[in-house]
């Protein structure tokens, strides 16, 4: 067992509105809050916060949004939020350079590193996600993709700022497609991944960083992926809106 406390949390992407993020809340928490064992997030839409925020006050479970945008100070970009808003929110994290993300938003590694300066310079948590393409795992190239995603995305940042940051790896195949990675698969990438922590940051920050798996995670496959030493939680999308199999999720 390593010393990392496994970070178990629901990206709910675009759905929900507050009123069922309310509904949500107050099934999930009496089911999550003997769970010492992990911290929980949740992630809903920006226009849910306040009703999750609200919802989840004094519980165990922290509420983070899923994208920030990377000026730091108010001003003129329509439909951004910046990072100092989702904070004073009352949120604790941010998913940053989520593949959809990538895919639709034209979002690049130079942009997922401002985003989680912003983030970090905000006082919040950043999960920042990396993994590689269908094409791109067939054609043999997950690790030459993970490394430039990490290399540009990631890499740039300071040491202090990197032992404040949480990774997600998520393989775009395995993501809303009900093919997950097998635990296997998904533990070869996380090896990488640390592998390349421990090149540029050293071996404690190696050891220190948590490393969450995402794509298809269910309640019956997410035991299996835990048992993995390098999987240190789970970043869960579908299976993360309904609160009772979240919970059992949660509960692995
Ligand atoms: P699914 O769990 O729906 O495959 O989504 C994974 C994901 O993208 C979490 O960020």
């Amino acid at each position: 067992m390593s010393a990392r406390k496994p970070l178990m949390a629901g990206n709910w992407k675009m759905f929900k509105t507050p009123a069922q993020t309310a509904e949500f809340f107050e099934k999930f928490l009496p089911l999550v809050s003997a769970s010492t064992h992990a911290d929980v997030l949740i992630c809903p839409p920006f226009v849910d916060l306040a009703a999750a925020v609200s919802a989840a006050a004094g519980s165990n479970v922290a509420v983070g949004a899923q994208n920030c945008f990377w000026e730091t100070k108010e001003g003129a970009f329509t439909g951004e939020v910046s990072a100092p808003m989702i904070k004073a929110a009352g949120c604790s994290a941010v998913i940053i350079g989520h593949s959809e993300r990538r895919q639709f938003f034209g979002e690049t590694d130079a942009t997922v590193l401002k985003r989680t300066q912003a983030a970090l310079a905000s006082g919040l948590l950043p999960v920042v996600c990396v993994g590689e393409r269908l094409e791109e795992r067939e054609s043999g190239k997950t690790e030459d993709v993970l490394r430039t995603q990490f290399t540009d995305g990631i890499a740039p940042l300071s040491a202090d700022d990197f032992a404040k940051i949480v990774i997600a790896y998520e393989p775009v195949w395995a993501i809303g497609t009900g093919k997950v990675a097998t635990p296997e698969m998904a533990a070869d990438a996380h090896r990488c991944l640390r592998s390349l922590v421990e090149a540029k940051y050293g071996k404690d920050a190696a050891q220190a960083v948590r490393i969450l798996y995402g794509g298809s995670v269910k309640p019956d496959n997410v035991k299996g992926l835990m048992a993995q030493v390098d999987i240190d939680g789970s970043l869960v999308g579908g299976a993360s809106l309904d609160p009772v199999g979240f919970a059992s999720i949660v509960n692995f």
